[in-house]
């Protein structure tokens, strides 16, 4: 799998640094807040989980799942929700947490629906932010990086269902996906 790698974008390393900083500050914010933490599925499931180990709080743990109809070069902005939240939302401190914030598209669908249920307040934390590609005015309050506009692998980003097991985050090299 890690021969399919051209470059290597964050390590191990760089990427747990990061993320210990991220963890710290949204700790230090969210101090006796009980945030409620909602990954969107499958991507951010790496994030996660060593971002809230990273977080010496109290925090409850959410996983919502959409697909969008259509490829990343034909994303017509239509999200549908595949897995629900399992709780109620209103009046907590909703963090959503994403591996890439790319068009926006999905962000954006999502934070309305989610508005909808009338939480107390509501972020966004992303670990890549490829503002490039922007089609929706979203706002991520917390990002680990920004990166340019390459097919980013691992960490759990998928290239066909592929490479979310790989540790550290990476560019497949273009034979790969050409
Ligand atoms: C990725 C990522 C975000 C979305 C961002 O998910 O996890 O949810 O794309 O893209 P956008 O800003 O252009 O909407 P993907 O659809 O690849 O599904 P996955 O999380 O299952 O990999």
């Amino acid at each position: 799998m890690q021969n399919d790698v051209g470059k290597v974008l964050y390590t191990v390393e760089e990427l747990q640094s990061r993320i210990q900083a991220l963890g710290a500050e949204m700790a230090a914010d969210y101090k006796d807040k009980n945030p409620m933490m909602i990954a969107v599925l499958k991507g951010s499931f790496v994030f996660m989980a060593d971002l809230v180990r990273a977080m010496d709080i109290h925090c409850q743990i959410e996983f919502l799942a959409v697909s969008s109809y259509g490829n990343q070069t034909t994303n017509t902005g239509a999200v549908r929700l595949t897995k629900d939240l399992t709780c109620d939302i209103a009046d907590r401190h909703v963090i959503v947490v994403e591996d890439i914030l790319d068009s926006g598209l999905t962000l954006n669908y999502l934070m309305g629906y989610l508005k909808n249920r009338q939480p107390a307040s509501m972020e966004i934390c992303t670990l890549l932010d490829k503002p490039d590609r922007r089609q929706a005015n979203v706002y991520a309050k917390y990002k680990g990086f920004t990166v340019p506009n390459a097919f980013v692998v691992g960490y759990g980003l998928d290239y066909a269902e592929q490479y979310r097991n790989l540790p550290y985050i990476g560019v497949l090299k273009p034979e790969i996906y050409e």
